[in-house]
């Protein structure tokens, strides 16, 4: 049987965290659903669309990874994939009591669902989302933060807006 594993996040945008992340999950699993949450409560900076191909560029086209996107539930989105393990990374304790609750929650929804942690590479844990959006908004440098195809669509936002 291939083992397949679901990663989700608002992905707005990717960052080299999360492409750690996937490649080391690739170490274990043959697919890997990386799933864009799509949140209309929360305002993104790029679509639904851009953020999903920006994903697939981080990733040169990786065949085992497959991008999609979801909205409600992730374990019920997991659940219509037959996908039976959700990664989540833990960069620090502070992440911990709500990937805690979070995957607990998703095991009451869902009880044949696991929950992996996985840790981070060192260098990568201080990255977050919004805060590459922040530093590319006033011009600061992101080169090693994200993929250069991240940074120039960063670059290509900010300068449009
Ligand atoms: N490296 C670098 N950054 C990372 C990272 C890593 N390994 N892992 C997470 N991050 C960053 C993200 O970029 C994000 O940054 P931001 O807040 O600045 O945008 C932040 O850490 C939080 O990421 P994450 O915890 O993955 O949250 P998210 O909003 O991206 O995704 C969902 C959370 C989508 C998985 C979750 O809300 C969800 O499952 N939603 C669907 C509804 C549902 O089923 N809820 C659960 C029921 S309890």
């Amino acid at each position: 049987m291939p083992k397949v594993a679901l990663y989700a996040g608002s992905f707005d945008p990717i960052t080299n965290g999360h492409t750690d992340l996937i490649k080391r999950s690739l170490g274990f699993v043959d697919t890997l659903v990386v799933a864009v949450a799509v949140n209309l409560q929360k305002q993104s900076l790029f679509t639904v669309e851009e953020r999903e191909a920006l994903i697939r560029a981080s990733l040169d086209d990786d065949p085992r990874v497959v991008v999609r996107s979801f909205q409600g539930l992730l374990v019920e989105f997991a659940l219509s994939l037959d996908v039976p393990v959700l990664i989540r990374g833990l960069r620090a304790v502070s992440d911990y009591e709500y990937e805690y609750q979070m995957a607990l929650m998703n095991r009451h929804l869902a009880p044949a669902m696991e929950t992996v942690f996985m840790v981070p590479s060192l260098d990568t844990t201080y990255i977050s989302s919004s805060m590459v959006r922040e530093v590319a908004r006033f011009g600061g440098d992101i080169r090693s933060l994200v993929h250069p195809v991240v940074a120039e669509a960063l670059q290509r936002k900010f300068a449009e807006g």
